[in-house]
């Protein structure tokens, strides 16, 4: 199958319809899968299409560490994915160096799950360098107990599109389910796109509950972006 190089809004390309597109990372083919048969829109089954920002996440997080002389930005980093969907972001982060869990709510666990073994299976039998651990595991915003020994703080906490609704439960269990796998030193990065759904209360959230949000200059941004509407944002405590 050919490689479609990406562009943001190519009119083009209707994405959405494609059941896999290969994209390159790491000088490696990376294979998103969608289930096309699924309806999809802003409440319903949205794990099951990849959404632009996790494009835009997993190609800022590579050219960050291609600039990254010291090669520690990722390298044995414990990361971990929540709305993992997909999965092209935890994908490309274990790609990067960093051991990595992808979690998503208990309906879309195994399909995560299906979309990583696709991968990994011809990824580390053509690439013996790929050592690092990856794995997929539920975790549901809100339902994960304190003590879940399944899950420790991590250094990196990543999110692509995983906000955007306007529901206050949902948002404060997004937080507390950062909240419970927070360090110290933790960055939560996160791709977002403003859709004008009374979303935004999430970052007013944050700030009541003490985090700062920092954003990546659109400099910064891959270049396949460059005028897009969305944000990267570095979270911390
Ligand atoms: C818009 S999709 C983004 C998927 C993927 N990150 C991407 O960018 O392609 C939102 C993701 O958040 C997940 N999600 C929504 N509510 C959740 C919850 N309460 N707990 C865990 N995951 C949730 C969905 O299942 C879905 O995978």
């Amino acid at each position: 199958m050919a490689l479609v190089p990406w562009t943001y809004n190519n009119p083009r390309i209707q994405r959405s319809n494609c059941r896999e597109q290969t994209y390159t990372f790491c000088n490696k083919n990376v294979t998103v899968y969608q289930d096309t048969e699924k309806e999809i829109n802003v409440h319903n089954n949205t794990a099951f299409k990849m959404w632009d920002g996790s494009f835009l996440l997993a190609k800022y997080l590579e050219n960050k560490c291609l600039g990254d002389r010291t090669n520690s930005f990722l390298k044995k980093k414990n990361c971990i994915e929540l709305g993992a969907g997909c999965g092209l972001v935890g994908i490309v982060t274990w790609l990067l160096g960093a051991n990595v869990t992808l979690t998503d709510m208990d309906t879309v666990v195994s399909f995560t799950e299906n979309c990583v073994a696709k991968n990994i299976g011809h990824l580390t039998e053509e690439h013996a360098e790929l050592n690092a651990n990856i794995n997929v595991m539920e975790l549901t915003w809100g339902k994960k107990d304190l003590d879940d020994s399944r899950f420790c703080a991590y250094d990196i906490i990543l999110g692509s599109d995983i906000v955007y609704s306007p529901d206050i439960k949902l948002n404060e269990m997004l937080i507390s389910t950062m909240e419970s796998l927070w360090k110290e030193d933790t960055v939560f990065i996160l791709s977002y796109k403003p859709r004008s759904l009374g979303e935004n209360i999430f970052f007013d959230m944050l700030s009541e509950r003490n985090f700062a949000t920092h954003t990546i200059p659109s400099t910064q941004h891959p270049k396949e972006f460059s005028g897009s509407d969305y944000s990267i944002f570095h979270i911390t405590r």
